[in-house]
């Protein structure tokens, strides 16, 4: 798999963390200071140390890398953290920098302590990344001007400033680049107790009357994922309107939701494809994912970084060394009893690898 490499959703994925375009309503809805972010308690409280810190000395703050999946408030969290710090800010991605130039002319127009948000910064190009170190390190930028003979290399020096990379994928970043971030900083799934307040804040911000138990309903939903809760939120926002009901409470939010099958615990009709396809065809597993992948028509990639993480986060399915498997959690989920004896047919698998698979075990994945 290439760095640059992103698999996409299906678009038309409800419950899906990465953005899509209907999602502009989100903007409003964007918490403003550490103190409005909810959730995420140890990544605010330590934030909240070192830009109180780098305040005092009059310093720009060490670098920040955010990292986690899609839809968890990486972004807010950037724009937060430069508004905390009262500067500047400045917004860029990985594959936006296409050569040191684009780069050095962005580095040379930061003002002293500015916010330089650099997004999927797994994706930026390696001679790219080699034009960044100097500037992270030493704030300086060694650039190579002309070529052959004539080439010369000049050295600037840049005003102190904050880089905050976002990634969802730290695996891809390269050493030398990662531990040039003085403040990493991991984003977890939220929980439903947080998504609950995060969509009742929503629901004030909308001027909707939601009860605290419809709040939770579509918490329980949500994956996890603020991103998710907001756009479930406008959805049964939408239905409820033209039902006329100007309150929403957990029966309407229910039947929303059944209406855009997302069921009880947030799974869409390709989670449960997915599922349906391993127990239907494979008796439950181990199956090896590029079988899975021809059977359903979709790509490796997406199987591995899109639908999985999450049933594997649920306990829904396990990645075995033979394959997938679903668990009896997964059977229960799908309203089926599992074959007797999974578990402990589960646990002995686990142990013990086959020779001449497709190595399925994905050690080296989140
Ligand atoms: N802690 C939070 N409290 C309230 N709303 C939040 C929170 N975190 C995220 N959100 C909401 O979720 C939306 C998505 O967040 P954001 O764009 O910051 O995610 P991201 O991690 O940058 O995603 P991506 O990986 O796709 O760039 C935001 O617009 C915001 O409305
Ligand atoms: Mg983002």
């Amino acid at each position: 798999m290439t760095p640059n490499h992103t698999p996409s959703d299906a678009p038309d994925r409800l419950v899906s963390g990465q953005a899509r375009p209907d999602d502009t309503g989100e903007v409003g809805l964007r918490p403003q200071t550490l103190d409005d972010f909810i959730g995420q308690r140890l990544a605010c409280d330590n934030l909240r140390v070192f830009v109180q810190a780098a305040r005092t000395r009059a310093e720009a703050m060490d670098h920040v890398l955010l990292h986690g999946p899609p839809g968890l408030g990486k972004t807010t969290l950037a724009q937060i953290v430069a508004r905390e710090l009262g500067v500047g800010f400045r917004a860029t991605s990985g594959p936006m920098i296409a050569k040191a130039g684009d780069l050095a002319a962005i580095l040379t127009n930061l003002e002293r302590g500015d916010v330089l948000f650099i997004d999927e910064i797994h994706r930026l190009n390696p001679a790219i990344e080699e034009v960044l170190y100097p500037a992270m390190e030493d704030f300086q930028l060694d650039l190579i001007i002309g070529e052959g003979p004539a080439a010369r290399s000049v050295r600037i020096d840049l005003k102190p400033f904050t880089l905050v990379g976002a990634t969802t994928r730290s695996g891809l970043l390269t050493t030398p680049l990662r531990d040039r971030f003085g403040i990493p900083v991991r984003l977890n799934f939220y929980d439903p107790e947080d998504l609950e307040a995060i969509v009742r804040r929503g629901a004030d911000k909308l001027g909707m009357t939601l009860t605290p138990d419809g709040a939770m309903e579509i918490a329980r939903r949500s994956r996890g994922t603020p991103r998710v809760a907001g756009r479930l939120l406008r959805r049964v926002r939408d239905f409820a309107a033209v039902a006329g009901r100007a309150t929403v409470d957990q029966v309407a939010t229910d039947a929303a939701l059944r209406r855009l099958e997302v069921d009880a615990l947030g799974l869409d009709a390709m989670d449960r494809r997915y599922l349906s396809c391993i127990v239907r065809h494979y008796s439950g597993g181990p199956v090896g994912v590029e079988t899975i992948a021809a059977a359903l028509a979709e790509e490796r990639d997406t199987l591995e970084e899109v639908i999985e993480p999450f049933l594997i986060q649920q306990g829904l399915i396990q990645r075995t060394p033979r394959g997938r498997m679903v668990t009896e959690t997964g059977y229960r989920h799908m309203g089926l009893a599992a074959p007797a004896g999974r578990d402990r047919a589960q646990l002995d698998m686990l142990n013990q690898p086959s020779p001449g698979d497709d190595n399925d075990a994905g050690g080296t994945r989140p």
